[in-house]
């Protein structure tokens, strides 16, 4: 089976628990988009993992696959290789040589871009990715190839300097410093070029020999730099279709594609959020959901499940089902809220999604399940779907009701075992 993992909202919707989840032994996991902006979390019962260029899965896997359409920073990879092998000696890791690299000097240039834009600022995660992905489309980038050659390293690191000049002002970036990021640049290609090549064609065979696969979106579909709340989005895309051009297999290839839905709304970084809740109950949400960011600790703004931006979503994509996580936090609320839609004034639910119309949402209301105690939760998943509290089922028969989308799996808490497949 050819899967697609990916996001139906802001991100963080727990992609890498069900990836991690899907994941087997013999598979072939595929990371095409994004950078170390991603991040995945992953609890076994020997502890946390977070992941952040390799795809969730990879305690498990048999390979991997960073593909072209990812923002490398080499400093990042070298650590996440040496931890994930820790864990899974055997892994086999492919990294795309036509992938571009983050360096020291695109994370200053993404700070000074959010300092110039003052208050239009994005709340970006600050790691370089949108001046990474500025290089590989006017063609100045540098790709993992490149690092091969200390010479063409420092001699592209001139030439962006030169061009970036107004966003270098006041930067430590001098000759010595850029001869010393070539040559830091080039020790990490030395110890990590065995895994270096052309993943398209390893791809390709894993297609051919109908090996087990799975595809890791990173970010959230309303992230996507043509379809989200521009300019309050990631700088790739995110929706199903980034596949293709990030690691050169075909979407037609894949055979499900799943779309993970936390049973709530987070968001971290700045932009439209039509149910986002302010004061005490939003703190305790973010409380009960532990909503700090993976990758930077920032607090996520949170709110209630949308479902016109989920299933503008879900059509994005093509989604052939749901996976819905963190219900358990909603037993924090006696009682708890879905937004079936933004009222008469918002013709088009994207408007409201972009800031255009402002959204009065239309709320439906539910009995919550309550708190589950562990020995609950660990009953469920010992015993089935069949134990799930009543509330929690008609919960989950609301949204396949407001989606038109099967839920085929179910999460309940943050342990990877404490995961419901639907039958
Ligand atoms: P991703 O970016 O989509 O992979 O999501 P993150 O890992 O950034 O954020 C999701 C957070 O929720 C992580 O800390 C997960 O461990 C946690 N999580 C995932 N599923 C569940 C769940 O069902 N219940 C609870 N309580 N936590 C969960
Ligand atoms: P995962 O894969 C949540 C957000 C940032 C910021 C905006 C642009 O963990 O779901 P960037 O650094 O990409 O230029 O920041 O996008 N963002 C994410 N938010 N989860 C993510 O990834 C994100 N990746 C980017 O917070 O608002
Ligand atoms: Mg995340």
């Amino acid at each position: 089976m050819r899967n697609l993992v990916l996001g139906l909202q802001f991100g963080d919707e727990g992609k890498g628990k069900i990836t991690d989840f899907i994941s087997q032994e013999d598979s072939v996991l595929v990371r095409y988009n994004g950078g170390t902006n991603a991040g995945h979390t992953v609890v076994t019962s020997k502890g946390k993992f977070k992941f952040h260029l390799l795809p969730a899965g990879s305690l498990k896997a048999e390979s991997i696959v960073l593909g072209n359409g990812m923002v490398i920073d080499p400093e990042a990879l070298v650590k996440e290789i040496g931890d994930v092998l820790v864990e899974n000696p055997k892994l086999h890791i492919y990294i795309s040589s036509a992938a571009h690299v983050v360096t020291r000097m695109h994370r200053f240039m993404d700070g000074a871009q959010e300092r110039m834009r003052g208050d239009m600022k994005i709340g970006t995660t600050s790691h370089g990715i949108g001046p990474t992905y500025e290089e590989k489309y006017s063609r100045n980038g540098i790709r993992i190839e490149d690092l091969e050659d200390e010479n063409r390293i420092l001699r592209k690191l001139k030439f962006i300097r030169e061009l970036r000049s107004s966003e270098l002002q006041d930067s430590p970036f001098d000759d010595r410093e850029l001869e010393k990021i070539a040559r830091e640049l080039h020790e990490k290609w030395n110890y990590f070029s065995k895994y270096v090549t052309r993943t398209e064609y390893f791809l390709m065979d894993s297609v051919n020999n109908n090996r087990h696969m799975v595809f890791e979106g990173g970010h959230g579909t309303l992230l996507d730099i043509d379809f989200g709340t521009y300019p309050y989005v990631t700088s790739s895309n995110t929706i199903s279709g980034a596949l293709h051009t990030g690691s050169g297999i075909s979407l037609r290839k894949i055979q499900r594609i799943i779309g993970v839905v936390k049973a709530y709304t987070s968001r971290v970084g700045e932009g439209p959020f039509p149910t986002e809740l302010h004061g005490q109950e939003a703190d305790r949400l973010r409380e009960a959901g532990g909503e700090y960011g993976t990758t930077t600790g920032r607090p996520r703004r949170v709110g209630w499940l949308d479902i016109p931006l989920v299933n503008y979503a879900a059509n994005l994509n093509d989604v052939d089902e749901i996976s819905i996580t963190k219900l358990d936090v909603l037993g924090e609320f006696k009682t708890i809220r879905i937004c079936k839609s933004y009222g008469n004034k918002v013709k088009v639910p994207v408007d409201a999604l972009l800031g255009k119309a402002v959204a009065e949402p239309e709320y439906i209301e539910m009995d919550s399940w309550g708190k589950m105690s562990e020995s609950e939760i660990g009953h469920i998943v010992e015993t089935g779907y069949d134990s799930v509290p009543q509330e929690m089922k008609d919960y989950v028969s609301m949204v396949e009701k407001l989606t038109g989308k099967p839920v085929k799996v179910i999460s309940i808490g943050q342990i990877r075992e404490s995961t419901v497949v639907r039958k």
